[in-house]
């Protein structure tokens, strides 16, 4: 039985905390809402618990977690050390959508890192994760709350799609404001290094760092010896159909996109849009972002749209590619990787 509490997303009920918090405690598994996406959770410094997280995604146990903590004090339990960058990256972003990959304490077991020395630490923007994190009084380890390979979860009907009865709570906070996973950003490299790009840009960072690398890995398939993080390496965020990416100047993409819909017609189509094409059926296509292309600010409805896709049966996913830039390059890292790189220039 998987209990389910729906909470007011910005003063969630002290006793459904005080409930989810205790399963936390008890060694159990809680999915709960963030700003990026949904996580599922379990005490991070123990194994055992974390353990199971890996079983109910069905997720590869090298794949490491991100630890989510709700004061900086808890840096200080799970980190090594936390050089001035971390330091300075935390004043700016948290609590926000990024996370830090510092070197480990002891304290943190490797069934949460994936075996590796290094931790992933972030504290998420959301009323929900934070009183949760406060009242279990640990560190909560969670990956994104979706099975293993399907899209990321940005509201609680999609964690009760892939986990109803197979955890233990699953705490209803609305959707995810975001709805696209945190950047990842490595500092025990020489140069800090971007290996996940999400809503924080490598801009942001560099505005604070000065300088930043970004990952080939973040739009490119990798192999597996590039892959500095394990989450890399395997095929994810995939629907159902297959689908395909075109990606170039604005107009001909519309436009090559139009041509391959008509071409499709027999076909069950879903047509994911960041700019309209009015000869596209309403019921075929879903607009995401925040606007135009590039102009993706807040909302990104991607995960979304692609479980919305599969719910309808859609055969074959056309979608619009948009420019690689500022949050975009966080956008077409997650399409190209949904697509399982069946990418067409146009
Ligand atoms: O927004 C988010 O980050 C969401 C919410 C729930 O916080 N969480 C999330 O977790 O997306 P997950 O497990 O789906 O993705 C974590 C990514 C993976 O690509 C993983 O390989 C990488 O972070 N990662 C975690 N620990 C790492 C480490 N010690 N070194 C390098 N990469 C690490
Ligand atoms: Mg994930």
């Amino acid at each position: 039985m998987t209990l389910i509490l729906k909470v007011d997303p910005s003063n969630p009920d002290k006793s459904a905390i005080k409930t989810a918090a205790q399963i936390i405690k008890s060694g159990g598994l809680v999915a709960f809402p963030t700003e990026t996406v949904y996580g599922l959770g379990a005490n991070a410094l123990d194994g055992a618990a974390a353990k199971k997280i890996y079983e109910a995604k069905g997720r590869p146990s090298d794949n490491p977690m991100i630890v989510h903590i709700a004061d900086i004090k808890a840096l200080a339990l799970i980190a090594a050390e936390a050089p001035p960058a971390a330091r300075k990256l935390a004043d700016v972003f948290w609590p926000g959508p990024l996370t830090l990959v510092l070197k480990k304490k002891k304290v943190v077991p490797k069934e949460t890192t994936g075996g590796l020395d290094t931790v992933a630490v972030r504290m998420p923007d959301h009323p929900v994760a934070l009183a949760l994190i406060r009242e279990a009084g640990v560190p909560i380890a969670a990956p994104s709350a979706n099975l293993s390979g399907k899209p990321s979860p940005t509201k609680a009907a999609h964690v009760i799609e892939d986990f109803s009865g197979k955890i233990d709570c699953i705490i209803d906070g609305g959707s995810s404001r975001i709805g696209l996973e945190s950047t990842v950003l490595d500092l025990t490299s020489e140069i800090p290094t971007i290996l996940r790009p999400g809503f924080v840009t490598p801009e942001d960072i560099k505005d604070v760092l000065g300088s930043v690398g970004v990952h080939p890995g973040a739009l490119g398939a990798v192999g597996e010896q590039n892959a500095k993080s394990p989450g890399m390496k395997y095929r994810h965020y995939a629907p159902k159909a297959k689908m395909v990416l075109f990606e170039g100047a604005k107009d001909k993409v519309l436009a090559r996109i139009a041509q391959e819909a008509a071409a499709n017609k027999g076909k069950r189509l879903g047509v994911l849009l960041f700019d309209n094409v009015p000869e596209i059926p309403k019921e075929n296509k879903i607009l995401v972002g925040a606007g135009a292309s590039g102009g993706v600010e807040t909302q990104c409805r991607i995960y979304d749209a692609l479980r919305e896709f599969d719910a309808r049966g859609a055969e074959l996913i056309l979608t619009q590619g948009i420019a690689p830039e500022g949050f975009g390059l966080a956008v077409m890292n997650r399409l190209r990787r949904a697509s399982g790189y069946n990418i067409v220039k146009v």
